[in-house]
């Protein structure tokens, strides 16, 4: 399952998982385990991630499927996050003969170089939350999470805390008649740490450079205000990465996400 992910020095992956970390630990009830940790939101049952068993170490898949069974015993789904990429390894090979479960592996990345080009950023402007939540609706609707009932309204909601979390800029682009038509965000802990996240741009916008002007945008303003480390969350086994890449970020750590819905029995 490996992938190298030093390019973006030693100790941008921890630094990031604890980011992450703790993000969820301002929402959720974040207990340690042996392995890693547990989080737990009885008022966004839905959301998964503030629901997740997150392994760092190495631990059998027997033990971590025990595990996530009796803390999401109550869940309509079982969602672990794992670090460590033999563990990974061993889960996703029990897994395969396992029905129903998705096998995800997203990418840190830190960032390091200076863009490999600069874009004309001049179309970036700021839109307000609400702008912001109706367009990541949007991609959720795409996405086709609309299934159960719900789930979009607690992932706006998760989205909105994870916001005021950080101190989150919403950055985005108008369409003539100033209706918002992509967008992302940058967080900012004011401690030196800057977190690019979702990046979105309307199906009917795509391909016209907003995506690219955005993410320039965000890392520029990111550098300028002196953060040390500045990092963004993609999906590893989709081209997305490649434009991040290309904008300056770096692979430090890969996480695999392992999902099943109760439903797919
Ligand atoms: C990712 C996203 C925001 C890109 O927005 P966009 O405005 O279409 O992107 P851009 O027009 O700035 O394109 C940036 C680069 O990616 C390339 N690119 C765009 N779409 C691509 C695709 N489907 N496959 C491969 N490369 C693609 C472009 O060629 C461009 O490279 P270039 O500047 O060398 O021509 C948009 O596709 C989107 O909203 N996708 C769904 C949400 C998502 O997946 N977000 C990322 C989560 S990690």
């Amino acid at each position: 399952v490996g992938t190298t992910t030093d390019d973006a020095g030693p100790g941008a992956g921890a630094a990031i998982g604890a980011h992450l970390r703790r993000t969820v630990s301002s929402i959720a009830a974040v207990v340690e385990t042996d392995v890693g940790w547990t989080a737990r939101c009885d008022e966004l049952p839905l959301v998964h991630t503030l629901n997740q068993v997150h392994v760092t170490a190495a631990a059998p898949p027997d033990r971590l499927l025990a595990a996530t069974a009796s803390h999401q015993a109550h869940l309509g789904y079982r969602h672990l996050v794992v670090e460590d990429p033999g563990t990974a390894g061993a889960l996703r090979d029990v897994l395969s003969r396992s029905h129903g479960w998705k096998t995800d592996r997203e990418v840190w990345m830190a960032l390091r170089e200076p863009p490999a080009r600069q874009v004309d950023t001049s179309r970036v402007t700021e839109l307000t939350e609400d702008e912001t939540v109706c367009l990541m609706k949007q991609w959720l609707l795409e996405e086709g999470l609309d299934g159960t009932p719900g789930v979009v309204d607690q992932l706006a909601e998760y989205q909105r805390r994870e916001g005021r979390a950080w101190t989150e800029r919403r950055f985005g682009v108008r369409a003539a008649d100033g209706a918002p038509v992509a967008v992302t965000k940058l967080r900012s802990d004011g401690d030196g740490t800057a977190w690019v996240e979702d990046v979105y741009a309307l199906a009917s916008a795509r391909g016209r450079g907003h995506g690219r002007a955005l993410v320039t945008h965000a890392v520029n303003r990111a550098r300028a205000e002196g953060n040390g480390l500045t990092f963004i969350v993609a999906d590893d086994d989709d081209w997305p990465k490649h434009l991040y890449h290309d904008v300056g970020f770096r692979p430090s750590a890969l996480a695999w996400t392992f999902h099943r819905d109760a439903s797919t029995g």
